[in-house]
């Protein structure tokens, strides 16, 4: 990667673009979610360059970062959301981003998201099953509008990562199989308030090379080249979401190298392209910074004990996730303490940040930055053991603004009813 992130140190303190990380947080506190507007734009653009020469539609995965304002200025760039539920439709929405740049996959669409999509005119419908076709048939149908979907293609393919995130094999709940998506092509008449587009792979996340993409493309190629036999244009092939980026000290592909070993393949396919990159564009632009509350020694090694947990940032706990961690101010040498598993403080085993690291001479009192936070961070968090969800602040240039409020104890009970009596 030529390009990784604009966090760096200035005389030793950590800064986000020119803001010094301490003075954020002096004012939002901690923990907080801080993200680079410039890194997430950067890394759109490096997409959206590498593509230029088939001008693909790049819709970011919101369930990689939802927040309004990091959708919003990603849709002024250009960019269209890719959705997975009602609420992340009516995020889009609220994020203006214009319905014809939105695509919409998930296994389980439920009969009101489907409904509500048609109304607000989405571009195309990732479709996973064959019941789903009919389900989506039946109520374009009731709309009098056709439907445009795209067959989710499961390719049986190796993506060569996490296996919680490995989405195109077999054995995984995702997509049609390339037997009977050539099937529901050669019997697409049966649908009629359908309108197949192409079709759609996701292979999975967090994939460093290009063969599995090219492979995938191959397999399904099959279904494009059956549509087409019987007459559909099946002009577009949306290739999912998956590019990897460096959280230690993995290698994956940049975007040039990867348009290099994908684009012949899809001009000779002749198709127009949809990419859904979530991680990419904002994984290596958020970080995680929380306070050490306390150090405690232990028999092997130290545990730096944070205010921030597993409900916070659930990717160790979850997959065993690397997340690098470094000293807000300038680091120490080491002293004493020797290797230290950052923990938070949730009533789990699991909340372990990062395990076994050398950080310095950690005091209580000061800040760690967990790195690489901006993907599947937020998003993934929770309120467990009653814990305030944390802040979330955009920075660009010298600037700042708090682009998500901390939970507040309201926030905890607001949807909670003591019933005064049962009902039946
Ligand atoms: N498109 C579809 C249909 C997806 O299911 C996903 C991610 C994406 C696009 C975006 O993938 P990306 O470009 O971000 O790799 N929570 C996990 C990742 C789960 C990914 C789920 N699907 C993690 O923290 O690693």
């Amino acid at each position: 990667m030529d390009y990784l992130h604009d966090f760096h140190r200035v005389k030793g303190e950590l800064v986000c673009e020119k803001v010094p990380v301490r003075r954020i947080v002096e004012e939002v506190g901690t923990p907080a979610y801080i993200y680079s507007y410039n890194t997430l734009v950067g890394h759109y653009r490096k997409l959206v360059e590498a593509f230029s020469a088939i001008k693909p539609l790049i819709c970011f995965s919101v369930k990689a970062n939802n927040n309004l304002a990091i959708l919003n200025l990603l849709v002024k760039e250009g960019a269209g959301l890719d959705i997975v539920s009602g609420g992340e439709l009516h995020k889009a929405l609220k994020a203006k981003c214009p319905p014809m740049r939105i695509v919409y996959a998930s296994v389980g669409k439920h009969r009101e998201e489907i409904e509500e999509s048609l109304k607000k005119g989405i571009f195309c419908f990732n479709v996973e099953s064959p019941a789903e076709l009919r389900a989506i048939d039946a109520a374009a149908k009731l709309q009098r509008i056709r439907a445009r979907v795209a067959l989710r293609v499961n390719p049986d393919v190796e993506a060569h990562t996490h296996a919680y995130i490995t989405t195109g094999k077999k054995e995984t709940k995702f997509g049609i199989d390339v037997k009977t998506a050539v099937g529901l092509v050669r019997d697409h008449k049966a649908y009629s308030s359908i309108e197949i587009m192409g079709i759609h792979l996701h292979i999975g996340s967090q994939i460093t090379q290009a063969e599995p993409f090219i492979e995938a493309i191959e397999r399904g190629s099959e279904v494009i080249k059956a549509g087409r036999g019987v007459g559909l244009e099946m002009a577009w092939i949306n290739l999912g979401g998956g590019l990897g980026i460096i959280y230690k000290d993995e290698t994956p592909q940049t975007p040039l190298a990867f348009a290099a070993a994908v684009l012949p393949l899809l001009q000779s396919l002749k198709v127009r392209l949809i990419l859904e990159p979530g991680r990419f564009i904002v994984g290596n632009a958020g970080i995680l910074v929380s306070e050490v509350l306390y150090m405690k020694p232990g028999p092997n090694k130290s545990f730096a004990i944070m205010d921030a947990g597993m409900n916070d940032l659930l990717r160790p706990a979850l997959y065993g996730a690397y997340h690098e961690v470094v000293s807000v101010r300038e680091p120490r040498p080491q002293n004493g303490h020797g290797l230290i598993d950052v923990v938070g403080p949730v009533c789990e085993s699991a909340d372990v940040l990062a395990r076994d690291r050398k950080l310095g001479d950690v005091q209580s009192g000061e800040l760690l930055a967990i790195l690489g936070a901006g993907a599947y961070g937020s998003t993934m968090a929770s309120n467990y053991n009653g814990r305030l969800r944390p802040a979330e602040v955009l920075v660009r240039g010298n600037r700042w603004a708090v682009i998500r409020r901390r939970d507040t104890l309201l926030d905890l009970t607001r949807h909670d009813v003591v019933p005064h009596k049962l009902i039946g």
